[in-house]
């Protein structure tokens, strides 16, 4: 499985990637504002600098909401940089600005998604990436991995090569289950990356190794 981190910090993201687990970046307008990132022009410039930090996809999102706009928006942003992946929402114009950019090979990811319908009609219009938000579904009490399971065996069925990114990934145990159910990746914050390292019998067990190591060498 592929892991992204969900952030456009740039101190995160160089912190994942000096793990060396790191495939990818997927950011959203909500991610850029809370780093006081605005302007096109600044917008633009701070996903090339993403780009030279990571090695892999990069999710870039139109902020246009008609099939014209999103394609002329989508386009500058695949210009800036081959690992730019243009990021279309699960809508009507969304889907045909998909089939548009898939058509001539430029990769998309389609997001916002909740239902195996709509992955279904994404992956029908070439989507490299489909995007399903399991915390948020989480939050009104449905399970969100549930859904990953569907779009897992509907894209099975029919072999689409469409892959599945776990969106919206709260806590490590999303990250297990995803695994388990066979999301091709996921993307989350670096606090649900980091928390995989963590378990007490390897803080206990690594303290009496270097225990005993010190008594034997005294
Ligand atoms: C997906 O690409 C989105 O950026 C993201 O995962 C949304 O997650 P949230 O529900 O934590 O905002």
């Amino acid at each position: 499985m592929k892991f992204f981190i969900d952030t456009a910090n740039l101190e995160q993201i160089k912190e994942a990637e000096s793990l060396g687990v790191l495939d990818g970046v997927t950011t959203n307008p909500s991610l850029m504002a809370k780093e006081g990132i605005s302007g096109s022009e600044n917008i633009l410039n701070h996903y090339k600098t993403i780009c030279s930090l990571v090695d892999g996809d990069v999710s870039a999102e139109v902020i246009a909401t008609d099939y014209e706009g999103m394609v002329k928006e989508g386009e500058a942003l695949a210009a800036l940089h081959k690992q730019i992946v243009v990021k279309l929402p699960m809508t009507k114009d969304g889907i045909k600005a998909c089939k548009y950019f898939s058509s001539k090979g430029i990769k998309t990811n389609v997001t916002l998604v909740f239902s195996a319908g709509q992955a279904l009609l994404a992956a029908k219009a070439g989507a490299s990436y489909v995007s399903p938000f399991i915390g948020r579904l989480d939050d009104i009490s449905t399970d969100g991995l549930i859904l990953i399971q569907e779009i897992r065996q509907i894209y099975d069925n029919y072999g689409f090569t469409t892959e599945i990114l776990a969106a919206s990934v709260r806590h490590t145990m999303h990250i297990v289950n995803c695994a388990k159910i066979g999301a091709d990746v996921m993307t989350g914050p670096l606090s649900a990356i980091t928390g995989l390292l963590k378990h007490p019998l390897t803080d206990s067990g690594l303290a009496q190794f270097l225990a005993d190591y010190a008594k034997a060498n005294q």
